[in-house]
């Protein structure tokens, strides 16, 4: 791992900087406050009421793939606990929920013309009617990773142009069934981690490792489909429907080691440029951005490839894919320090030697779950900015933010939780203040859940899920308590009162804690059902049969 130490008189001034100028802002009546979650890694239910396989349950069913060969076959159990989980919402006080359909579960072969599960449509229509009756906005998105895996082994996925129409066909079915409630789509959640983990590294389904070719295939073709899906909804849903439809991308910020260096200055835009400029670049101005188009260019002739391995947008295209999002959705978790670094090309193709630059992070950071995320709240602001300047300042919501925790047993006082929340918030608002055209904000996430190659090992919830039980309890942490302030202050009002928050919250989640291990009458019950009931009943029928033996032989 790189890490840089940076000098600690430097450090402190950062650190007076940027932790201690805490903005206490309300936000207007209308900005959205929500909590989001995804299809695969919560609801369970993989092979039930009709619902097809998609590439990640056949990625988790092989051995090696995940920590401990972990699978998401029943997960959090969310398709069963849709009014549960609904309630935690409602405590909360969310205005939004943000989740995702499983398009192998309302087309079990990801084609329309060869089946519809209607019990897929009907859970989904319950879901978004039940959101509805308790005044909470869906937010839909329509695919955060998981393909049919027939698609997959018939056209091989993404690498394939047919994606485009057969997506299309399943956009437009969602759209027609649930249109007339859901008002804000998100056509692809995180199109980067689709690409690149996995068509590039493989870590991620459907495991291809199709280095510096494949992940740039992918990424164009789900732009394009991306943009035909905008089209459709324009066409023929957008007068009768009246909603919005975005494109949610993930994107790190990029800071530059020194500031008075050019060489890191550039390297650092191009981080930022080949994470999400990628894909933001061809839909706010039409084409990929041009540092991506001359390192991959030059870097393929020097392969002696006779062409770019990043594919080109013709001009018809260019214009068709531009202006193609109503909103963006952005996911940001984390940030990068950058200095510049040659590759030679001759090393082969791969997406990250094409950037020509090395990711270091200050190990002061705070990183209590995930091995990647580092707490860095201003690197948010600057993202923030970054995207306003560059894209025109279009509407944003965030769909993602949040951090996790590696520990196994039940831990409800998240403080780093808490910290992480009021400092990443902190710099939204600092980032609204600065002009940023945000309108809202969603944690990630509701639940403990599949954390996809990871398993079950990194936790983001608000809520503590006990996998270990059949019917999967959620527990409240103590940043839902100090996430429901913040929502109902409608931001951070004064020092003192966001202080007592915290007090609050962490009371709280200790009464609970206490409670949870002084509570032997769950043990016990369980003890009762699933021990004690069975062995009486097997000895029972072992006594008679001996009794019943005894007497025949007697009466003989
Ligand atoms: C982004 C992904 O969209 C989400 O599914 C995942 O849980 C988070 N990153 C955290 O890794």
């Amino acid at each position: 791992k790189n890490k840089i130490r940076i000098p600690t008189m430097e450090w402190s001034l950062c650190y007076v900087l940027y932790c201690h100028q805490c903005m206490y802002l309300l936000l207007p009546l209308g900005f959205l406050w929500g909590v989001g979650s995804s299809a695969y890694q919560t609801e369970g239910a993989w092979d039930k009421d009709g619902k097809g396989p998609s590439i990640w349950d056949a990625f988790t069913h092989k051995k090696g793939k995940v920590f401990m060969n972990e699978t998401a076959d029943s997960s959090c159990e969310g398709y069963y606990k849709v009014k549960d989980d609904i309630q935690l919402l409602k405590e909360l006080k969310v205005n939004h929920y943000l989740l995702s359909i499983s398009w192998p579960r309302i087309m079990p072969t990801g084609i329309k013309k060869e089946q519809v599960n209607e019990k897929g449509i009907k859970f989904y229509n319950d879901t978004i009617n039940s959101l509805l009756e308790n005044k909470i906005i869906p937010i839909v998105t329509l695919y955060h990773w998981d393909l049919p895996q027939v698609l997959q082994e018939k056209y091989g996925g993404w690498q394939n142009i047919s994606m485009i129409s057969y997506f299309n066909d399943y956009a437009n079915l969602c759209f027609e069934k649930f249109g007339d409630r859901v008002k804000y789509w998100i056509t692809f959640n995180n199109p980067w981690a689709v690409a690149e983990e996995g068509y590039e590294t493989g870590e991620h389904a459907p495991g291809l490792k199709l280095s510096g070719i494949g992940a740039y295939k992918a990424a164009h073709h789900i732009i394009k489909t991306h943009a035909k899906v905008w089209h459709s909804y324009n066409k023929t849903w957008r007068s009768k429907q009246q909603g919005m439809v975005g494109i949610s991308l993930t994107s790190a910020w990029g800071e530059p080691v020194d500031l008075t260096s050019q060489k890191d200055i550039e390297a650092a835009e191009r981080y930022v440029q080949f994470y999400l400029g990628w894909f933001a670049n061809p839909i706010y101005s039409g084409d990929y951005p041009e540092v991506m188009k001359n390192y991959v260019g030059r870097k393929s002739a020097q392969q002696g490839l006779g062409m770019s391995r990043l594919p080109t947008f013709s001009v018809q295209e260019k214009s068709y894919i531009k202006g193609t999002s109503d909103f963006l959705g952005l996911s940001h978790f984390t940030t990068r320090y950058i200095i510049q670094k040659n590759y030679s090309a001759l090393k082969g193709p791969s997406y990250h030697t094409d950037r020509d630059l090395v990711e270091l992070v200050d190990p002061k950071w705070p990183d209590p779950g995930s091995k990647w995320l580092y707490s860095v709240p201003w690197g948010f602001r600057r993202l923030l900015n970054f995207i306003k300047t560059q894209y025109g300042n279009p509407l944003i919501y965030v769909t993602e933010n949040g951090v996790s925790e590696k520990l196994q047993c039940i831990q409800l006082c998240d403080e780093w939780r808490i910290e992480y929340l009021k400092g990443y918030i902190n710099e939204l608002l600092k980032a609204i203040n600065d002009g940023v055209n945000v309108k809202g904000y969603t944690v990630w996430s509701l639940l403990d859940k599949f954390e996809w190659n990871k398993g079950y090992s990194e936790r983001f919830g608000l809520y503590h899920v006990d996998f270990k039980k059949g019917n999967k309890p959620r527990y409240p942490k103590a940043s839902v308590h100090y996430y429901k302030m913040i929502i109902s202050a409608n931001g951070f009002p004064n020092p003192r009162e966001v202080k007592s928050w915290h007090q609050k919250a962490i009371e709280t989640c200790s009464i609970t804690n206490q409670l949870l291990a002084a509570d032997p009458l769950t043990t016990h019950m369980e003890m009762v059902t699933e021990i004690v009931v069975p062995t009486v009943f097997t000895l029972c029928i072992l006594i008679s049969a001996i009794l019943l033996m005894f007497l025949l032989r007697k009466h003989n």
